[in-house]
Formats: C-alpha cells, sequence, structure tokens
C-alpha cells in the first residue's frame, strides 16, 4: 500500500500535479485533502483508468485523509497576487503549514513531507519545528520542491541554445526558493559558456521567473501548470527511490542540513545555515546523501554570497514562528 496525499488538492496546482499523480503505478491510493471541492475533484479523477485508488477528503476530514500516508505532497494556501512578494505570503501559509503538520504528526509521522507552499523557505522550518515538539522530526524525510526553479532554468537554457535537450539537461540550483536566494550552477553545464550579459539574463529570469507568470495572469494567481510539473517529477522521483528501490537519482531540493550530518558538517561551520537547497541524492529513506557544493564560478559565489543572509533571515522566521510564537 503506497498512499500519497495532496494537501491543497483542489487548488491551482494541486489539481493538475494530482492528474499527473493519478498516472503513477507507484501509487495505490492518492488522498485528496482541502479546504473546498475535494470530493469533486476526487470523482473526476477516480474515472481516470488506472489502478491506484481516489478519495476525497474535506475540511472536517484531514485526519481521514492523512492516516497511514507514505508521502504528503503539500500545494495548500494562498497564492502571490500581483506587488506582493512570496514573504508577504508569510503570515496566511505559516499558519496552514502549521496545523498541516499537525495533522502528519498525529496521523502519519514517518511520511515523506513535499512541500510547495511559499515562502518554501520558511515553510520548511515551520514542518521541521511542528514535527519535532512531536518527537517525529526526520530530517531525510522533509523537503521542499525548489523544482520549477531547476525545470525553468532548463528551458531558459534552451531558450539561447537550442542544441541542448532541455528534458534531460539537469541544472543545479542552490541556496533557497525565492529571489536572490536562488543561485543557479550555470557553469556546470556541459559545453555551455556565457557571456556576462546572457548570465545576468538567465539569473534574473531564473530568479524571479515566478514573476513573469504572475504578471501575465494578471491577478488570477501564480505559476500552477509549470509547479505541477515540477511537483510530479519531484514527487515520483522520492516514490522511484523509496518505494521502487531505484538508486542515484538526485535533485535539487530543500532540505534541513543534518539529513547528512557528515556530508555538510564543514558547510554548516562554515555558514551556520541549517536549511539549504543542494543536489540531494535519494534512498529508501529519503535523503540519502547531500551532495558536496560544485565548485562555483566568482559569478555563482558571488550570488551565493548575496543569498546567505537572506536565507538566514527566511529560515529564522519559520523557525521563531513555531518557537517564539509570541514575537511574530
Ligand atoms: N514551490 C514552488 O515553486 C511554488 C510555485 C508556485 C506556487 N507555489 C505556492 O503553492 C501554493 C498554492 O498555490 P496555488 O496556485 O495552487 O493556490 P490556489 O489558491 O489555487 O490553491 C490552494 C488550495 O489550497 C487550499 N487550502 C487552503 N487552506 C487549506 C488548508 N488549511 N488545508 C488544505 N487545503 C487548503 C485552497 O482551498 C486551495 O484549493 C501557494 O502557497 C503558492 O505560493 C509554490
Amino acid at each position: 500500500m503506497v498512499k500519497v496525499v495532496v494537501c491543497g488538492a483542489a487548488g491551482g496546482i494541486g489539481q493538475p500535479l494530482s492528474l499527473l499523480l493519478k498516472q503513477s503505478e507507484l501509487i495505490t491510493h492518492l488522498a485528496l485533502y482541502d479546504v473546498v471541492n475535494a470530493p469533486g475533484v476526487a470523482a473526476d479523477l477516480s474515472h481516470i483508468n488506472t489502478r491506484s485508488t481516489v478519495t476525497g477528503h474535506g475540511k472536517e476530514a484531514m485526519n481521514e485523509a492523512l492516516q497511514g500516508a507514505h508521502t504528503v505532497v503539500i500545494p495548500a494556501g494562498v497564492p502571490r497576487k500581483p506587488g506582493m512578494t512570496r514573504d508577504d505570503l508569510f503570515k496566511i501559509n505559516a499558519g496552514i503549514i502549521r496545523d498541516l503538520s499537525e495533522g502528519i504528526a498525529r496521523n502519519c509521522p514517518t511520511a515523506f513531507i513535499l512541500v510547495i507552499s511559499n515562502p518554501v523557505n520558511s515553510t520548511v522550518p515551520i514542518v521541521a519545528e511542528v514535527l519535532k515538539q512531536h518527537g517525529a522530526f526526520d530530517p531525510r524525510r522533509v523537503f521542499g520542491i525548489s523544482t520549477l526553479d531547476v525545470v525553468r532554468s532548463s528551458r531558459f537554457v534552451y531558450e539561447l541554445d537550442s542544441s541542448i535537450d532541455p528534458k534531460s539537461t539537469r541544472v543545479t540550483v542552490i541556496g533557497g526558493h525565492s529571489g536572490v536566494t536562488i543561485v543557479p550552477v550555470l557553469s556546470k553545464i556541459p559545453g555551455q559558456k556565457f557571456t556576462k550579459d546572457q548570465l545576468d539574463l538567465l539569473t534574473h529570469r531564473i530568479q524571479y521567473g515566478g514573476d513573469e507568470v504572475v504578471k501575465a495572469k494578471d491577478g488570477a494567481g501564480s505559476a500552477t501548470l509549470s509547479m505541477a510539473y515540477a511537483g510530479a517529477r519531484f514527487t515520483l522521483a522520492i516514490l522511484e527511490a523509496t518505494v521502487a528501490g531505484k538508486t542515484g537519482l538526485v535533485e535539487s531540493t530543500y532540505v534541513n542540513l543534518h539529513a547528512d550530518e557528515e556530508g555538510t558538517a564543514a558547510f554548516r561551520a562554515r555558514t551556520h545555515l541549517e536549511y539549504f537547497a543542494q543536489d540531494v541524492e535519494f534512498g529508501r529513506e529519503g535523503v540519502s546523501k547531500i551532495l558536496p557544493l560544485p565548485e562555483l564560478s566568482a559569478y555563482e559565489q558571488a550570488l551565493l554570497d548575496a543569498a546567505v543572509p537572506e536565507l538566514k533571515v527566511n529560515i529564522n522566521k519559520g523557525t521563531a514562528f513555531i518557537t517564539d510564537a509570541s514575537k511574530i
């Protein structure tokens, strides 16, 4: 039995993400939880002729939805509106993530938790702190999905050089998942030499790609379809490793660095960061290894230097939301 729960399943991301997950043979039970319309989305998806059972769970049925889950994917919350930064979302989404994490700690404390809700730099620490309070935190099992940055990187590089295959060209993206904290490591793409102008253009588009979508949707939300694609890619990689036992799978993802104490000790001592996005190799228990940082160009090192202080603020904000709620 492999039960995957999508929290926020009736939303702009949740619906197409659930559609993509319904196609996986690795999932036996797809449980859709949302405060609105989950039974409707579930009934619709349940007619698709793959093996998994689909169930819908409304507002009052969070515990039932989460009970015994193998993996919980969370795109629940509010998306960004024009003029809003990811950080502006914090107050609303932080509370939603806290409540869902409480539900996970009670109903499926060993589940893999994949967080999409923004600001990811802060929502992942919130999940961790709630689980710690319940004695259920395993850093190998909690992930911030930053895959959209990776997907955008390959696509935007392809727009400059159509000789690469955008699907198989995986760009490492380190740091965090908002604005300046997103650090694409473009220097490691085989065969690529970008000019300074091209680097500036690519970096800006990757760091602020979300804004292009928010603006084009003109008040109707943020990235949903490309995010669902990225979210499904990440979720399926986790399932391939944890259910099917596939080895050698690597994705850039935002994790708690204690998931690999030994591998990250020097980096933690140098930066005093507890969370960071980096290439992670998956295994049966989730994180099997956090890969060493690639050698950065001077351009990328400058981006990382700018990212670290911002990342610290975001992490502290998420942590303090749980550990010191009176100060928020
Ligand atoms: N990680 C990323 O790269 C990335 C990219 C795009 C958007 N996002 C984030 O994903 C989130 C969802 O975006 P969206 O466009 O799907 O928004 P949306 O408003 O279309 O959908 C959110 C869904 O969450 C549901 N919801 C709200 N509170 C809930 C709760 N307590 N329990 C369960 N469900 C709840 C809503 O009813 C809604 O159906 C936002 O925080 C957005 O910023 C992340």
